[in-house]
């Protein structure tokens, strides 16, 4: 769906972008702009700028970019419209489209989530019916009590063909909505059949308490032991984590992170009312997101085998990212923390859970083991990993708490350990220096994209043509006098020829001229390196001066290029000559 530029304009001119960034990144004025800690890669000393002049935000570390819009799908998670709605609805502004089409969207997502609570239902009530006795028996094998099943809603999906195509078609849902909404499948002779048979039930419930999908497991040890609903228009694995909706309402003031269904079953059951768990994939950004608006602290609870612990170091990172104080908890002698409960009781786990290790603890932990502490190269080989990852820690007392520990680990003093960390950071921060000066000291060298789909031909004029979009796109005169020396044809770069057509179309249909509202709509590698662009960029002294010099330079390669090409088909011409006299 397409939405008017006035529209968005409007939304952008409304949406302050550094009141906006400011909620989720503590910014500090210097000069004209505002510098933060970059939200989007882990880093000590701030890079991300936000420009309140041209209504923009760069990370000169990581190279992430753009307008008030992108900033909210990047920070969020969000698809681009999602975003749109997001700002407006703070905006205090109506979405233009929000009457006419979405209300045939809305009504079929209603109809979707309608038809998922109605095969819940369906599943939970064959559950206490004669054919769910095995079911029954299954989850009381695996110890949950028929309180817990009520409160999951778990059920059973008889192993049938139809069964629940046919109630629900009895309830008047068509089956290509049955199929859309992922409960049946469609065979190859074109038949629909019912996507889980066979299976005990999980329905997965997002926040605001709709069914949006399911999963269902087998009773034995046959393949695949899950089988998840796919995304639909009301479900997105990515987006979603299990039992949300029950942790959101926890007072326990922490978040745990578990792998499995099952798993966040039993911890609720003990007492431990905050599990959730990812949906069969590894923990994505969106949930991370997700999680910390509801909490500051996240317990990774993963199973105990080296996928599990492979997973949490992953977990640990994504979770960062997302602004939460993480800590790892391992069962000890337990695959996972259903079994672990299972074994060893609720108060059991609870002790663990006191003292769950910080994910500095865990790293150093999880390192340590790796080695044989006891000889001597062992030490050595462990101190020599431990040395780059404890500088790699982004503040000053965790290097030293966990350069202690492993000092300890290893049997050294820790001033030692210390001293070499130190050293290892010097190299890095050296490494980062040099780095930018050589960037610096390379100006045709760095004004090549990082993305390879937008690789200048002709780096000389594309510098030029950079430097002056940034300059016309902050003052419509520039632009005006501009647009009279050099059409966008005379541009080397299709991508900065196409910015320079928009604005120049903005300026002719008296649209406000705003480098936000130029890169609505554009893809975001684009968006990338026009932010970068635009940032880097500093109000000149002699704009009229410094855009005749660049329009000077876009011409010249301008016309060296035309030229060749004039030469090319002279040539080409005079060949074709050349063969007909001779044939
Ligand atoms: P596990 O195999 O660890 O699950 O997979 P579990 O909950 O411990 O299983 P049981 O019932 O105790 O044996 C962890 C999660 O990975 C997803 C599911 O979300 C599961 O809960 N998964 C696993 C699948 O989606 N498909 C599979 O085939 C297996
Ligand atoms: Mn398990």
């Amino acid at each position: 769906m397409a939405l008017p530029d006035s529209f968005l304009d409007e939304l952008v001119a409304r949406s302050d972008i550094v009141e906006i960034v400011q909620h989720y990144v503590p910014l500090k004025k210097s000069g004209s702009n505002y510098f933060g800690l970059c939200p989007f890669h882990n880093e000590r000393s701030p890079s991300f700028s936000v420009s309140p002049d041209k209504q923009i935000f760069h990370c000169f570390g990581c190279g992430e970019g753009g307008g008030v819009i992108q900033f909210v799908m990047k920070i969020e998670g969000l698809p681009f419209l999602d975003a749109v709605r997001m700002l407006a609805d703070r905006a205090g502004m109506e979405m233009p489209s929000d009457r006419e089409q979405s209300d045939e969207q809305r009504r079929a997502r209603e109809r979707m989530l309608g038809m998922n609570r109605d095969a819940a239902r369906w599943f939970h009530s064959l559950l206490q019916q004669p054919q769910g006795e095995q079911a029954q028996a299954y989850f009381a094998r695996r110890g949950l009590s028929r309180r817990t099943v009520t409160r999951f809603g778990l059920g059973w999906a008889e192993n049938s063909w139809d069964g629940l195509l046919k109630h629900l078609t009895g309830l008047g849902y068509r089956p290509a909505e049955i199929e859309k909404a992922g409960l049946a499948v469609r065979g190859s002779s074109g038949g629909l059949y019912d996507r889980f048979r066979g299976r005990v039930m999980f329905p997965i419930i997002d926040v605001r308490g709709n069914v949006i999908a399911f999963g269902g497991r087998v009773l034995d040890d046959s393949k695949p032991k899950y089988l998840n609903s796919p995304d639909t228009p009301v479900f997105h694995k990515n987006r979603n984590l299990f039992a949300l909706n029950l942790a959101k309402k926890s007072r326990q003031g922490r978040l745990i992170l578990a792998e499995g269904y099952m798993d966040v079953i039993a911890l609720h059951q003990a007492g431990f009312d905050c599990a959730v768990a990812s949906l069969g994939t590894s923990l994505t950004d969106e949930q991370a997101k997700l999680m910390s608006r509801y909490t500051k602290e996240a317990v990774i609870c993963y199973d105990s085998d080296e996928a599990g612990q492979k997973a949490a170091q992953r977990a640990i990172d994504i979770l960062n990212r997302a602004g939460l104080e993480v800590r790892v908890l391992r069962v000890p002698g337990a695959k996972d923390p259903d079994e672990y409960i299972r074994e060893n009781g609720s108060e059991a786990f609870g002790l663990l859970l006191r003292k769950p290790q910080t994910d500095g603890e865990y790293r150093v932990a999880q390192l340590a083991a790796q080695y044989d502490l006891t000889q001597d190269d062992g030490r050595i080989a462990f101190l020599k990993a431990a040395v780059p990852m404890l500088a790699a820690m982004p503040n000053r007392i965790e290097r030293e708490i966990y350069a202690h520990s492993a000092a300890q680990m290893a049997g050294l003093s820790e001033s030692a350990v210390l001293a070499e960390v130190g050293r290892a950071c010097a190299r890095g921060e050296r490494r980062k220096r040099q780095e930018t000066e050589r960037k610096a000291l390379q100006p045709l060298r760095q004004v090549q994209p990082h993305e390879r789909e937008l690789r200048y031909q002709n780096p000389r004029s594309a510098l030029c043509e950079e430097k002056l979009l940034a300059l016309v796109l902050q003052d419509q005169e520039l632009l005006d006098k501009a647009r009279k020396k050099v059409s966008p044809g005379a541009f080397s770069s299709d991508f900065l020829a196409k910015i320079y057509q928009k604005a120049i179309e903005r300026r002719e249909q008296g649209l406000e001229l705003s480098a936000a509202a130029c890169m609505a709509g554009l893809p975001e590698n684009e968006v990338r390196h026009l932010s970068g662009v635009l940032a880097e960029s500093v109000r000149s002294r002699e704009p009229e001066r410094e855009i005749d010099d660049y329009i000077g330079t876009i011409l010249f390669e301008y016309e060296k290029r035309t030229e060749q090409d004039g030469d090319d088909l002279l040539r080409k011409a005079a060949g074709r000559r050349r063969s007909k006299e001779g044939g």
